[in-house]
């Protein structure tokens, strides 16, 4: 037996051992630091670095391997975590050289991008967030830690939680919109949904993995909507916009967080002692640790804030970054920094106490293989019941547009002829999105076949016919499907950007769908039968022609493995759908960021009146968005009424309930996402024209009534002021209860008096 193990078999009184100086352990379980200052005890100052040194596997055909130039590390126990290894047989491979074949024996952690969904594809997140169903989002990130845990991985990189407001920018897929307080709540379901809980004792359970909350930050207000771009912001911008869904996130208990690629402000993420220390652990009091974004600290070279790599580690240690995703920068470099007494070892010592604790509470010390038995793998993959939840979350996460005449749903008792068409109709390879884990996009359900299996027996017909491709066209693939529209009564159309069009390093100055499926869709419309689109788009797409000129259209995003099911109920009404947006839809490309939760300006435009000169407008495009932010239609009808509150004043130890009635107007059973927003009238700063504030999601059947309350503290009016303190301002403010963000029939007015 290791002297490693005997130590944590027997507990051995750490006071032995002990070197902790002012370590805060995020357990905070005093067992667990003294076992961690043990094993600590034994290292050497080349195998703590190892420890703090993540490297990325290859794939071969045999499965994952260790790149030549990194197997030596492997060997000698220098390596704290390995990326990209996947498959219980390749991961046991590197486990057991860690565990058998090292002086100390440490385990490895292997951390894998399962973003939405491991096997089971979910919804991309920024679909998914539309249902605002926030169990549902914990439900499917519970399901990607079982997948990928039975898989043998112990450590996600998920959630990306990066407020977006720019549809050029590929990432908006993976993130959840535009808003702070909607993207928190979502940070913290996604949180305890991968981690099992909020309670790090679910750690050691053998179906929770490490969730690690991304990137460090504003990775999102890259300028121009250029990936990797600078990001220049105020810090109140920051701290009212940017930060709220990290700081919940680590509310939650996320475990592991990575620093963004980009600058903020002229430093960049991985060398911002700022973020990483000031705020993350001395504000926030982030126990977990930080890794970098791949080869982040490299960059710091390119970034032109570091000479060389040895530099560029030094300054990432100092900011606060514990462990290095691939870049080799620690292990080459920190121990000579050491020696040079550049960097101190306490600093070192620390990184590595928060990456032991973390294999500790994973019990992957009492245990190394315990995610790692093929049988588990073979039971747990795409269940039934997970492949069942999947097909739910599609349908939560669509988003009905426009639908004029009632052109949706497609009833199953009426003999309609539809056409089917488009480049996306009958196409599994997109459908997953980006980040697919280990999707396999040959196995997704098509749209084709999802309608095919739904309406079988049913009165409906379908004929399809492509049409053009997703970036192509001839005029005969597009004749035959025009005449196919004239034989039909219905054409649905099924448009949208190609998979990888969207997500890392794959942003457009063109958003608008390719020139192909315009001729397709300018075709059609010739025909004038109704026309239904569906749109697959890793983001808001500007679709201004199309909203003029089709009937109805339902934003279908990338919709993952059960998309084509899960649509086929939407189209079917078997599902009525509720999805809201959670990134406003541009008119144009000229009008980005747009998003709801502007300032005023001092010279608003009255959008009752817009056309006066000398207003905060444009020339040639209203200032408003195409689809704004919560809106989304459902096929029946809602109204919210009768908004009362039981006090219109707020005092610093009270609070004020706010009750509206909803009726469903309209002949369908559905759901209405009901939402509250608030504003801050007179602000010491100046404040946005509407914030959310709540929301509740709720079932109505026909004419059925319901009463919902919000409950307002004089928390949530608290905001960044001047001094970037947090601060509640006495004053007015004013209340929506409603439908979208820019719903304003029901409105009230209170007042907050300390
Ligand atoms: C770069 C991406 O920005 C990050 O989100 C991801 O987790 C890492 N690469 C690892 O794939």
């Amino acid at each position: 037996m290791k002297l490693i193990n005997i130590i944590i078999f027997l507990f051995i009184p750490i006071y032995l051992f002990s070197q902790n100086t002012n370590w805060k352990s995020y357990s905070g379980d005093k067992r667990i630091e003294q076992k961690v200052d043990s094993v600590l005890s034994l290292m050497t100052l080349k195998e703590k670095i190892g420890q703090m040194s993540q490297f990325s596997a290859n794939w071969s055909v045999t499965g994952p391997v260790m790149p030549d130039d990194f197997l030596p590390y492997l060997k000698e126990g220098l390596v704290g975590s390995v990326f990209n290894a996947v498959t219980v047989s390749g991961i046991k491979k590197f486990q057991k050289t860690a565990v058998e074949e090292t002086r100390l024996g440490i385990p490895i952690l292997f951390g894998y991008d399962v973003i939405h969904g491991y096997k089971t594809i979910f919804p991309i997140p920024l679909g998914e967030a539309c249902s605002w169903d926030l169990n549902l989002m914990k439900q499917t990130a519970r399901i990607a830690a079982e997948e990928a845990s039975a898989d043998g991985l112990s450590w996600t990189f998920a959630p990306m939680v990066d407020i977006a407001r720019d549809p050029r920018w590929g990432r908006v897929m993976e993130g959840s919109g535009e808003d702070p307080f909607l993207g928190s709540e979502i940070a913290k379901a996604r949180v305890e949904g991968f981690q099992g809980g909020k309670d790090w004792n679910s750690l050691k359970n053998i179906n929770t993995i490490l969730s690690c909350v991304k990137h460090f930050a504003a990775y999102g207000a890259a300028e121009s909507g250029r990936d990797y771009n600078v990001a220049e912001l105020s810090e109140n911008t920051m701290r009212n916009i940017y930060f709220p869904p990290y700081k919940a996130a680590i509310d939650a208990g996320a475990a592991t967080l990575m620093a963004a690629f980009n600058e903020v402000n002229g430093v960049p993420s991985t060398a911002n002692h700022w973020l990483l220390t000031h705020i993350l652990r001395q504000e926030w009091d982030f126990k977990g640790f930080i890794v970098t974004d791949y080869t982040g600290i490299n960059e710091l070279v390119a970034h032109g804030v570091a000479k060389d790599d040895k530099q560029a580690a030094m300054l990432a240690l100092k900011a606060g970054v514990d462990m290095d995703m691939t870049g080799a920068t620690y292990i080459k470099y920190l121990e000579t920094l050491s020696k040079e007494n550049k960097i101190s070892e306490e600093q070192i010592n620390m990184a590595v106490r928060r990456i032991l604790e973390m294999k500790f509470l994973l019990g992957l010390f009492d245990n190394p293989y315990k995610y790692l038995n093929e049988n588990r793998s073979k039971k747990t993959i795409q269940k039934p019941e997970f492949l069942e939840t999947a097909r739910k979350a599609v349908s939560r996460s669509l988003v009905l547009l426009k639908n004029n005449n009632r052109l949706l749903p497609i009833d199953k008792n009426s003999y309609t002829k539809v056409a089917l068409l488009g480049p996306m109709m009958n196409d599994s390879v997109n459908l997953n999105g980006e980040w697919q884990g280990r999707g396999n996009r040959n196995e997704s359900i098509s749209i084709y076949k999802g309608l095919k299996e739904v309406y079988k027996n049913s009165k409906v017909s379908f004929n399809y016919s492509k049409g053009c491709e997703v970036n192509s066209f001839t005029s005969k693939s597009i004749n035959e499907a025009v005449e196919l529209a004239k034989k039909s009564d219905i054409l649905l159309v099924a448009v949208g950007e190609n998979f990888n069009w969207s997500g890392e390093a794959a942003c457009r100055t063109n958003i608008k769908l390719p020139k192909a499926q315009q001729e397709l869709l300018k075709e059609l419309k010739k025909t004038g039968k109704p026309i239904a689109i569906l749109i697959l788009s890793g983001r808001p797409l500007d679709i201004s022609w199309e909203t003029e000129n089709v009937d109805a259209i339902l934003q279908v995003w990338f919709p993952g493995s059960m998309g084509g099911y899960g649509v086929a109920d939407v189209i079917s009404g078997k599902y009525n759908p509720a999805g809201k947006l959670v990134m406003s839809f541009p008119r144009n490309i000229g009008q980005i960021p747009v998003y709801y939760n502007q300032k005023s300006t001092g010279r608003p435009v009255d959008l009752k009146n817009p056309n006066i000169d000398y207003k905060s407008s444009y020339l040639d495009s209203p200032i408003t968005p195409l689809f704004p932010f919560g809106y989304g239609l459902s096929y029946t009808t809602f109204s919210i009424e009768n908004l009362r509150l039981n006090t219109h004043v707020l005092s610093s130890d009270s609070k004020i309930i706010a009750t509206a009635d909803v009726v469903n107007t309209g002949k369908r059973e559905g759901e209405i996402i009901v939402q509250m927003y608030c504003r801050d009238l007179v602000g010491s700063v100046t404040r946005p024209v509407k914030e959310l504030k709540g929301f509740k999601k709720i079932q109505l059947k026909p004419n059925e009534k319901k009463q919902v309350k919000f409950v307002i503290t004089p928390e949530m009016l608290s905001f960044y002021g001047i001094n970037n303190k947090k601060i509640i301002e006495s004053g007015e403010y004013k209340l929506w209860i409603s439908q979208s963000s820019v719903d304003e029939t029901n409105t009230s007015v209170f007042s907050y008096e300390e």
